[in-house]
């Protein structure tokens, strides 16, 4: 595969995944194809050495896992007879910032117009959103016999669009306006004649009665698809770059892993690190740990076992951009194509010490990815991520990564060609690897 082919395949899989669900649905599609089990969360796990298996919870978190060959079990209940002795972990997140669209979504206007009230899912950038069209996905969930149903929907056409008020109208538009979400981000999808339309089309689209859908997890999303651009093709352009480009290349290592001897190589993809990650599903739960603890056969196996781990959280990084370099750090400024990011803060916002930035750079090296170095311009904060919420449940020596993009939070986001084939690369040199801590605090990292 080459680089283009794999961003072109990272591509589709996002046209096809607008919200947090249709990409748990799909990345699990990909994984089953595979032969990877799935597991609930409800249930007792039989896993077996060699075994490779999946689980979500609340539809938009997934973790999955690929256990060493050797094991002297053919039905193990602990970590020793499934042969694990650590896990190679790695994470990303599902979610993207985005319009959420309320209940009782209809805002007439007279009888002339039929908008939608929405709110703001985490922190999008507000300007890009006007003037593209757009679609709405998520997943609702419709009356059954038994109880109640969850459904993922997609209209997949263009039903609605922010205009913008014309320049005439705000003359100091172009000076900076302060945007109402309430007032101003209020869609619009149709003449007055087409009140009640929407609750139809969901309806119909979840193949349901809309007045069996009782309620609905709704998105508002950019249609337009991901694109490979640039004079020699060197960009790709998509909605939900973070973090689906690094949730979609995990998964694809993961697929193809060879876990090193010992070792089980595991990928946790959250919802909600966009809110904050503060919710059953999120990076702030006991998914992974209960995850691994079950694989460990229990809760007390599971320090011994995250000695001998490590945690590789994989979210997106701020390329320096070329009209605002002053934004950036003057010796810690990535770039598109530059290879993988490793990010650091002295505040810890994101986990990377000096012994993970090293394990990972060993890693890297090996693969030969080419690493940069991205660090906050000292006046300003920047965001944070999922790696130190994961490592406060599953405390293991960790890394915070990410691939190197423009327009972060906007509908249409850009980053380089050639990064998610090295991070794909990388990965799978991650999984064959083992990290092991010897008695005096040194650590092995062998393949
Ligand atoms: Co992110």
């Amino acid at each position: 595969m080459t680089h283009v082919s794999c961003a072109r395949q990272m591509l589709s899989f996002i046209d096809k995944s607008p919200t947090c669900y249709q990409a748990v649905a799909n990345l699990a599609a990909e994984l089953r194809e595979c032969g990877f089990v799935e597991l609930s969360e409800a249930q007792e796990w039989r896993l077996v050495p060699g075994g490779a298996y999946f689980v979500t919870r609340n539809q938009s978190s997934l973790a999955a896992f690929r256990l060493p060959e050797s094991g002297t079990s053919s039905e193990g209940e602990s970590a020793a007879a499934l042969g694990v002795a650590g896990f190679q972990i790695a994470a990303a997140h599902s979610d993207s910032p985005s319009l959420k669209i309320k209940s009782n979504p209809e805002l007439p206007f007279g009888g002339d117009y039929v908008r939608l009230n929405v709110e703001r899912y985490g922190g999008l950038l507000l300007k890009p959103w006007f003037d593209r069209p757009l679609s709405v996905a998520g997943r609702v969930l419709v009356r059954t016999s038994f109880g109640v149903e969850s459904r993922l929907v997609d209209l997949r056409r263009n039903v609605a669009m922010i205009p913008s008020l014309a320049v005439h109208m705000d003359r100091s538009a172009n000076e900076g306006h302060k945007v109402s979400v309430q007032d101003e981000m209020v869609p619009l999808v149709g003449m007055g004649d087409a009140a009640g339309s929407l609750a139809k089309q969901v309806a119909e689209a979840a193949g349901a009665e809309p007045a069996d859908v009782l309620g609905s997890d709704l998105f508002l999303y950019n249609s337009q698809q991901g694109c490979v651009w640039g004079l020699e093709e060197e960009f790709v352009s998509s909605r939900q770059l973070d973090d689906l480009q690094c949730a979609w290349s995990l998964v694809q290592a993961l697929k193809d892993a060879r876990p090193a001897a010992g070792r089980a190589a595991v990928c946790a993809v959250f919802d909600n690190e966009e809110v904050g990650s503060g919710t059953k599903q999120g990076a702030d739960s006991g998914f992974l740990s209960d995850v691994l603890a079950r694989i460990a056969g229990g809760r007390d196996e599971l320090p011994r076992l995250l000695a001998n781990s490590f945690l590789v959280s994989a979210d997106n990084a701020h390329g320096v951009h070329p009209n605002y370099a002053g934004k950036a750090d003057p010796t810690n400024r990535v770039v598109l194509n530059g290879g993988v990011v490793v990010k650091e803060s002295a505040n810890q916002r994101y986990t990377t010490d000096a012994v993970s930035r090293s394990v990972f750079a060993l890693i890297c090296e090996a693969a030969g990815v080419p690493v940069q170095t991205f660090a906050n311009h000292a006046d300003i904060p920047g965001g944070s991520t999922l790696g130190n919420i994961a490592s406060s449940h599953v405390a293991v020596n960790a890394v915070d990564i990410g691939l190197p993009q423009l327009a972060m939070h906007s509908p249409y986001e850009t980053a380089g060609v050639k990064d998610t084939w090295y991070l794909v690369e990388a990965m799978g040199a991650f999984y064959r690897t083992a990290v092991t801590m010897l008695a005096d605090g040194s650590f092995r990292v062998s393949a």
